[in-house]
């Protein structure tokens, strides 16, 4: 991405920022890995570092706490990557997760036909070269694998293809086991893989990432209510973790984009420099699920109602994101260069995270590595610290450097432990998005930075 291209795509005076620079950080400050790098990689998959398995955990649990704790009605379960083949095949998998696949004849390349613009498509001509694409073909998505050990009776299933179906296989048992009545929900968060045949753009489109679901149980009549509702609930959700408000969108689809469970759906969106691009969908499944498998599994999953007696097949409502585009989103939402100003003469990279999401929420820092006193105060505040939250001690190179090295990897605070510290026991605490300083007691810094840092902290 060149410079212009750059100032092409941004919004106002807030840049939209290259994936690159993302990918780069991600590498240089532990965030995440290209896959079996020393082997050369394996496209379309990553592993999470030291950081971005803390943010990655951030991100879980703050979905998990406003999904499932903060509502009666739902519950959560774990479900296995590998189920029962015939499961694939009740859910139309095995049969409709197809790409449709074009090739160049010319260049040789190789595009989704739905993500090639209308007038290529139209004219049968290759976006790269112009050059004549070829005839659709079709690729199911679906990733292999055999379960036993002596050839010939080994039995060919699937590593799941979305992780909603468990939910669905564990409907009736949380229904007996958990007195759930319908209007009620089902969450689970969930490794989910899909051999796509374009994958790219960092963690946007993987083959091995995580989802999280909602499926929501409702009778018939109440599904317009209850699809309305989860569309604003999930809409005010990403809303409330983003500083750009202005790159989130609710967008309808059309009949032809409509997967073959979905009645109706919306994607959230997000603008990125990949343009508005699905973040999460909110669908509206009827009765696919739950007949579908009844009428493969053979075991009836309707429903009665303990009051009217009425029996129904429940409609869901699902709503169904990517922790993997969350966390990728997040990054680009964040991370922002900021020129020299009179404050900051070097400029400096800031994340601007969501203090609840920062993989780090805390770094110590003593003035000067060569005075014994404030090593000890500042290593003594920093043990007693991290047993509530992520901190890091910090004495390699002068104040300035080490506030920056936080600021690049969106630590919301840093408290430096100086010589008036020795004195009267307070710190300065400094804040990363101003870059304002308070003076505090240190007796008040625990309390302090738990209601700063933590969701859940009353
Ligand atoms: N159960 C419905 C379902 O799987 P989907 O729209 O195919 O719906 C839901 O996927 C979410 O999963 C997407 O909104 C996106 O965030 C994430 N996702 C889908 N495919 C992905 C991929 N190849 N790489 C990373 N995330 C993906």
């Amino acid at each position: 991405m060149t410079q212009t291209e750059d100032k092409v795509l941004s919004t106002g005076d807030t840049p939209l920022v290259p994936i690159e620079k993302i990918v780069s950080l991600s590498k240089r400050r532990g965030f995440v890995y290209p896959n079996s790098e020393i082997y050369g990689g394996v496209s379309g998959i990553y592993d999470f570092g030291p950081l971005g398995v803390e943010l990655r955990n951030n991100i879980r649990r703050y979905w998990w706490w406003s999904m499932v704790q903060t509502n009666d009605n739902i519950v959560g379960i774990e479900g296995s990557i590998i189920t029962h083949p015939r499961v694939w095949e009740a859910s139309g998998h095995v049969e409709n997760f197809v790409d449709r696949l074009v090739d160049c004849k010319n260049c040789k390349r190789r595009f989704r036909l739905d993500h090639l613009p209308l007038e290529n498509v139209e004219q049968n001509k290759c976006p790269e070269c112009g050059g004549e694409l070829t005839e659709p073909r079709l690729f199911n998505l679906m990733m292999e694998t055999y379960i036993g050990v002596v050839e010939g009776e080994r039995m060919k299933t699937y590593l799941r293809g979305e992780a909603c179906q468990n939910i669905y296989l564990d409907y009736d048992n949380v229904l007996k086991s958990s007195r759930m009545q319908i209007p009620f929900g089902i969450c689970q968060i969930g490794k989910a893989f899909r051999n796509e045949v374009t994958p790219g753009n960092f963690l946007f489109r993987q083959r091995e990432f995580e989802q999280w679901d909602l499926q929501f149980f409702v009778h018939p009549s109440e599904m317009q209510k209850w699809f309305d509702y989860w569309k604003e609930y999930r809409v005010k959700w990403y809303e409330g973790i983003i500083n750009h408000k202005d790159r989130l969108r609710l967008r309808p689809h059309g009949p032809d984009e409509l997967a073959h469970y979905a009645k109706q759906a919306f994607d959230i969106e997000y603008r990125t420099v990949l343009g508005w691009q699905e973040w999460e969908g909110i669908h509206w499944r009827q009765d696919w699920d739950l007949s579908r498998h009844s009428e493969y599994s053979g075991h009836d999953l309707s429903y009665t109602d303990p009051e009217t007696k009425e029996r129904y097949i429940p409609w869901i409502v699902e709503t169904s994101g990517g922790v993997d585009r969350t966390f990728l989103n997040l990054l680009l939402d964040a991370y922002e260069e900021e020129p020299p100003s009179g404050k900051d003469k070097e400029g400096r990279t800031v994340l601007r995270l969501h203090p609840w999401l920062a993989p780090v929420k805390v770094a110590v820092l003593p003035l000067q590595k060569n005075k014994e006193e404030l090593v000890t105060t500042a290593k003594d505040i920093h043990n007693r610290l991290k047993r509530l939250m992520v901190s890091q001690y910090d004495d390699v190179a002068n104040i300035g450097r080490r506030y920056r090295r936080q600021d690049e990897i969106g630590t919301p605070f840093c408290v430096t432990v100086d010589f008036q510290t020795l004195e009267d026991s307070t710190v300065t605490v400094r804040e990363r998005d101003s870059m304002t300083q308070i003076r505090l007691a240190i007796s008040e810094l625990p309390s302090y930075l738990l209601q700063r840092v933590t969701w859940n902290y009353a």
